[in-house]
């Protein structure tokens, strides 16, 4: 884990492995001479063949010689100061831990929170360049067993000329980036060691922060009647769980966030083809930032109710699957037919809703899901679906999504979608019945809307950014952890 600290000091006289210093676009000249001066010439050659030029993300390390206190300057580009914001801050933050990180720089100061003159507070910067720091230098070498001692990893980051509000935005980016890289940690788990009872041991584990979890096995979803879980899971040679975890601060009813927990999805009898099976341990991440959201909120003793509910299963083959043509009666009574068994986030995700609806009377229920592959094709990777019908709660998350980085874009819920998943045998059918892809991330959301009597509700498909297909800004390959920021953000700004 990376430490946060923060110092009065300046960086001139500031002893440390590196101090980073960030640069605008198009002229680093001021910065680069002034540096030029105190390196006495050492840096000419950079300013002369303008080698470094402010762009965004560029990066350039500079020994120091021991002219200075610290032992080497990172130089990082900002890009152009107008189009400079949070989430730039955010990326570059995470460049840097990485680049000093992979250089064998275990220990850098900054000052780059207090880059941004405009539109964001210190208190602000400084939360989202710890978020960056820690969230860039994450890695998941848990299986790796060669050359360990050549694994490099980034200890402290120090945040320079740092007052009161530094200090406590830094400390509140850390307890959420540690939540999210927690979260990467359960989603980069291979599914096989990260069965649905092995989710609720991590869980329970939040007992030690002071939150109410309860934990119930086949025999308990069976008693409750969650029978859509209990179909979808009956394919599988492991058990299936559900898993709530209560936070309670202050008095009102609780927000309820409901998390998609296929700890692997094969698709079922219409099993997937290999390429499309291949990363489906991630389809638990809607699960994994329940917890992780759950765990943030209690780091930070959020002024909040939240219940945070997850179905857990596998979504498995075996001989005793449930079938196309199956029909369910769901915990609310409502009969799904079963369509297409690759449509098993749905089906686990109506049990969840009705049932938080039913024993929390929450303030509005938000899902959060790896749904569709629709959902990819219509937003790509960049941000999450939001589909909600109820336009201030759809407003709230679009702002928290704004404030966080992690982006939602809203799809349209038009009353002319519901029939798209009208069955001819039962109340629903859990993907359309013409084509059976068309308009599928909606589709999927008019489906879970079925489930809600009336409630706000809003349903977020984060099939697209829950999973890096590269390496880039503060993301490592594999897991991402998104919605852990999004939904804190949105959980302090309920009321
Ligand atoms: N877990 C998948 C969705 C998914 C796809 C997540 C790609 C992440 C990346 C979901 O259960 C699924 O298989 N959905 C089907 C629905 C279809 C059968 C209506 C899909 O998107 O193809
Ligand atoms: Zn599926
Ligand atoms: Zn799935």
């Amino acid at each position: 884990m990376v430490d946060i600290l923060t110092d009065k000091r300046g960086w001139k006289d500031f002893p440390v492995e590196a101090v980073v210093l960030g640069v605008f676009e198009p002229k680093p000249d001021a910065m680069l001479n002034e540096i030029n001066k105190l390196l006495e010439g050492a840096v000419e050659h950079i300013i002369k063949k303008k080698e470094f030029t402010g762009e965004f993300g560029q990066v350039r390390l500079i020994h120091t010689l021991k002219k200075l206190a610290c032992e080497h300057i990172l130089l990082v580009g900002l890009g152009k100061r107008d189009e400079f914001g949070l989430e730039q801050l955010r990326r570059v933050s995470g460049i840097v831990a990485r680049t000093l990180r992979d250089n064998g720089i275990p220990r850098f100061a900054t000052t780059l929170h207090n880059t941004i003159t405009k539109k964001a507070t210190l208190r602000e910067q400084a939360r989202a360049v710890a978020e960056g720091s820690i969230l860039g230098a994450y890695q998941f070498t848990k299986y790796k067993t060669l050359n360990r001692e050549k694994i490099k990893e980034l200890k402290s980051v120090i945040l320079l000329e740092a007052e009161k509000a530094a200090e406590e935005g830094a400390q509140a980016g850390k307890v959420i980036a540690d939540a999210q890289c927690f979260v990467r940690d359960v989603v980069n788990e291979p599914a096989s060691s990260r069965t649905p009872a092995r989710l609720a041991e991590i869980a329970l584990e939040l007992r030690k922060l002071g939150i109410k979890v309860n934990v119930y096995d086949k025999a308990g979803i069976e008693k409750l009647g969650l029978n859509g879980l209990l179909a979808v899971s009956r394919g599988s040679a492991v058990e299936p769980r559900f898993i709530v975890l209560e936070y309670k601060k202050g008095a009102g009813h609780p927000v309820a966030i409901i998390g998609k927990g296929i700890t692997f999805d094969s698709g079922g009898l219409d099993i997937k083809l290999p390429q499309f099976m291949e990363d489906m341990k991630s389809d638990v991440a809607g699960a994994a930032a329940v917890i992780g959201i759950m765990r943030a909120v209690a780091g930070l003793g959020l002024n909040a109710g939240v219940v945070g509910i997850i179905a857990a299963t596998e979504n498995m083959p075996g001989g005793n699957a449930y079938k196309p043509g199956d029909i369910i009666r769901a915990y609310n009574g409502k009969t799904i037919e079963v369509g297409n068994t690759d449509a098993e986030g749905r089906i686990i995700l109506s049990d969840a809703i009705a049932y938080a609806e039913k024993n929390y009377k929450p303030k509005c229920i938000v899902d959060i899901a790896t749904l569709t592959g629709a959902c990819v094709v219509a937003l790509g990777y960049a941000a999450a679906g939001l589909m909600c019908r109820d336009a201030a709660l759809a407003n709230r998350l679009r702002l928290a999504g704004e404030a966080s980085g992690e982006l939602v874009w809203e799809l349209p819920m038009f009353e002319d979608y519901k029939d798209y998943i009208r069955s001819e045998v039962a109340d629903v059918r859990n993907i359309p019945g013409n084509k059976g892809y068309e308009a599928g991330a909606i589709a999927g959301a008019w489906f879970l809307q079925n489930f809600v009597e009336k409630t706000p509700f809003a349903h977020i498909d984060i099939a697209g950014p829950a999973w890096s297909i590269e390496r880039k800004n503060y993301w490592e390959k594999g897991a991402t952890g998104f919605g852990v920021r999004l939904l804190v953000e949105f959980l302090r700004s309920v009321r």
